[in-house]
């Protein structure tokens, strides 16, 4: 299989003609998700953590991220829902779904697809800290650093990107989408 193909899609969503076009393809992705990987098990080497992923849109960052990780570690989810329908975050997050395992001393890596606002992951900081863990990182795919309202300090950063709505990769446009290879926009440019 090729690899490091590319492609626009047309899917036909909907009643509009909706054609995602690939911004980074799936080896841009693969090697940014192979350097994430080395610094955590960098950083991780002597450690345990636990890796929690922010249900839905992180289910495929971290299915490749933790296959390429060297560490003993464990796996929680979390779901968490601000978005609705639409592209703009309602900018109230609802706790859709909390943690099954206890946190307590443990060394926490927050695993997000997108961090936009902010607003997200600073109600997940909030509630992960509730629970009082040794250590709270975060490793996030995509950051649309121009869209901040709350300041995240993100450890671990795959790319930076401008203020535009995209799809595929475990992220979604109204539930659509998720399952595209590359990350996509679905705005004209
Ligand atoms: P924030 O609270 O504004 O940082 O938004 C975080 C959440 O909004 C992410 O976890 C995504 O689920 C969603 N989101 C933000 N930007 C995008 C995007 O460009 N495409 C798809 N979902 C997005
Ligand atoms: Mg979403």
């Amino acid at each position: 299989m090729d690899r490091t193909r590319t492609k626009d899609y047309n899917l036909g969503y909907m009643e509009a003609q909706i054609q995602p076009k690939v911004i980074i393809n799936r080896r841009e992705i693969e090697i940014a998700v192979q350097r994430l990987a080395a610094l955590i098990n960098k950083d991780y080497h002597d450690k345990k953590p636990v890796l929690v992923a922010v249900l839905k849109g992180a289910f495929i960052f971290l299915a490749d991220l933790v296959r390429h990780i060297d560490l003993k570690l464990e796996v929680e989810f979390v779901c968490l829902s601000s978005y609705g329908q639409g592209r703009e975050s309602t900018e109230e997050v609802k706790l859709v779904q909390g943690l099954c395992s206890d946190i307590r001393d443990r060394d926490v890596i927050i695993i997000e697809d997108i961090i936009d606002t902010g607003i997200t992951t600073n109600f997940l900081l909030d509630y992960l800290n509730q629970q009082e863990p040794s250590s709270i990182k975060i490793c996030a795919l995509i950051s649309k650093p121009s869209r901040r309202k709350v300041t995240i300090d993100i450890n671990y950063l795959g790319f930076e990107i401008a203020n535009r709505f995209l799809v595929g990769y475990g992220l979604d446009w109204a539930e659509n989408f998720r399952h595209l290879p590359e990350l996509c926009s679905i705005e004209d440019d």
